[in-house]
């Protein structure tokens, strides 16, 4: 996995499946559109995701929250004050980045939960200037929130700093409609915002991004017991995706690193070629989310506890991961570079695969392009199709390999007498006669 991140931005570009956003401009930092074959592994991950956490379970539903909300909103949730980094900037103003960041390049180690103090001693013992080699001021910190005016009378609002604030705001509205009973969840995907200090490493911190979030309320009490739960779910739901266990770890959060809300934390962190990173949280966030959004709003989001007798402000165990962290993982994690073959491969998970099938005629001649459209036009609903006739079909077999698609059908002049064609796997090369009646059932998605 000696492949750097720069070289990945510039794979993910040549192959349609990221791009910086608005490039013909200059581009912006933190923000990229997905192309073509990005589009469709991003929405495959989000739908597994769905799946997993909401379709396939008894206890959770989901929704869908507005991205923008009133300033009152992010107050009383405290990331208006408190969703901060701490920044290091020049005295002149002409550099700026984010303080832990920044001392982790310099001194090569972590410094997660640093504090302001801390920063300011480490630059001055090193003799720490920026790389123009100017002199830092004393270190600031900086708020993530993005803040805008809303409509003609300028309303005070923001756009959301995570996924999950609609999630509380909802709690009560969800629980009575949908009938939940303790312990239940709520899920949610969807855009977040964050004016990150220093977007870098691609798409691992950017200002735009996605998350798929889901909150489990919860007795006082029960914490512990479900939040080993879903610590083990969330690295189970990974690895049944085909994310080697080596690459995948826990890490839990001491003190001074935890958020505002959070009682206790663990990430989970994928080994990539920049260090071993986070693209999930599990948190413990207590009862403060609902509690405070009941003091600022003077409504009631608790819950009736029918064994009890009482009205009680239920516990809360979120896992929160990353749509545009996963998609770089499940990258890394698939890219081969396969010298034999002479072309990358990408062996992603066929239920994330961009295509699922490539449908290839052997040669431009009548008949066979119109037996491969007869047979696109028959697995079109099924799965996601792709069809080419043009160049060798070893190029066609490496264009394929090379976006992780896990079979290509060729077909050739006997498919037109026997109604057979060739199934070629991506990983192991592997060629199988098919009749062309059985083909769904021969292309194992699973
Ligand atoms: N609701 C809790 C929450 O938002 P978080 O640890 O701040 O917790 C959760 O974020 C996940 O969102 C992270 O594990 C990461 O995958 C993703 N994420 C956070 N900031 C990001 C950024 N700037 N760019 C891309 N993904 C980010």
């Amino acid at each position: 996995m000696s492949l750097s991140i720069e070289e990945m931005a510039s794979f993910c570009k040549r192959k349609g499946l990221v791009y910086n956003s608005a490039e013909i401009y200059g581009g912006m930092a933190g923000f990229f559109d997905y192309g073509p074959y990005g589009v469709e592994l991003k929405k495959n991950i989000l739908n597994e995701w769905w799946k997993y956490m909401v379709s396939s379970r008894q206890d959770i539903v989901g929704m869908d929250g507005a991205i923008i909300s009133p300033e009152a909103v992010w107050k009383a949730s405290g990331h208006a004050e408190n969703f901060s980094d701490l920044m290091l900037v020049t005295e002149d103003k002409s550099y700026e980045v984010r303080a832990d960041v920044f001392l982790e390049e310099q001194l090569k180690r972590s410094f997660d939960g640093v504090s302001a103090e801390e920063v300011n001693k480490l630059v001055e013992e090193h003799k720490l200037v920026a790389p123009n080699k100017k002199k830092f001021k004393k270190c600031e910190s900086f708020n993530l929130m993005f803040p805008l005016k809303v409509g003609a009378a300028g309303t005070a609002a923001y756009l959301r700093g995570e996924t999950t604030q609609m999630i509380y705001l909802n709690f009560s509205l969800i629980q009575n409609d949908a009938r939940m009973k303790l312990p239940f969840g709520i899920a949610q995907t969807g855009k977040a915002f964050r004016n990150e200090i220093s977007p870098r490493n691609f798409l691992f911190r950017c200002r735009e991004f996605e998350q798929m979030e889901m909150q489990f309320f919860i007795k006082h009490g029960d914490n512990k017991k479900w939040f080993k739960f879903w610590q083990a779910e969330r690295k189970a739901w990974y690895l049944s995706l085909g994310i080697k266990e080596k690459n995948l770890r826990y890490r839990a959060h001491n003190k001074d690193e935890l958020a505002h809300y959070a009682k206790q934390a663990e990430d989970i962190e994928y080994n990539f070629p920049f260090g071993w990173k986070e693209i999930e949280g599990v948190h413990d966030r207590g009862n403060w989310d609902l509690s405070t959004h009941m003091k600022h709003s003077k409504q009631k989001l608790d819950y009736y506890d029918e064994e009890t007798k009482e009205r009680i402000i239920p516990n809360i165990i979120e896992t929160s991961a990353g749509v545009d962290r996963n998609f770089l993982m499940f990258l890394y994690d698939a890219y081969d570079d396969d010298k034999e073959r002479g072309n990358i491969v990408l062996h992603l998970h066929p239920k994330l695969a961009p295509i699922k099938v490539a449908i290839l005629p052997l040669v431009k001649k009548v008949g066979l392009k119109e037996k491969a459209e007869e047979i696109f036009n028959s697995l079109k609903m099924n799965m996601v199709c792709f069809y080419d006739d043009s160049g060798s079909i070893g190029r066609r077999y490496a264009r394929m390999d090379e976006i992780g698609t896990p079979y290509c059908i060729t077909i050739d002049f006997e498919s037109l007498t026997d109604n057979s064609v060739t199934i070629r796997n991506r990983d192991s090369r592997e060629q199988k006669r098919v009749k062309i009646a059985d083909l769904v059932s021969a292309l194992d998605l699973s």
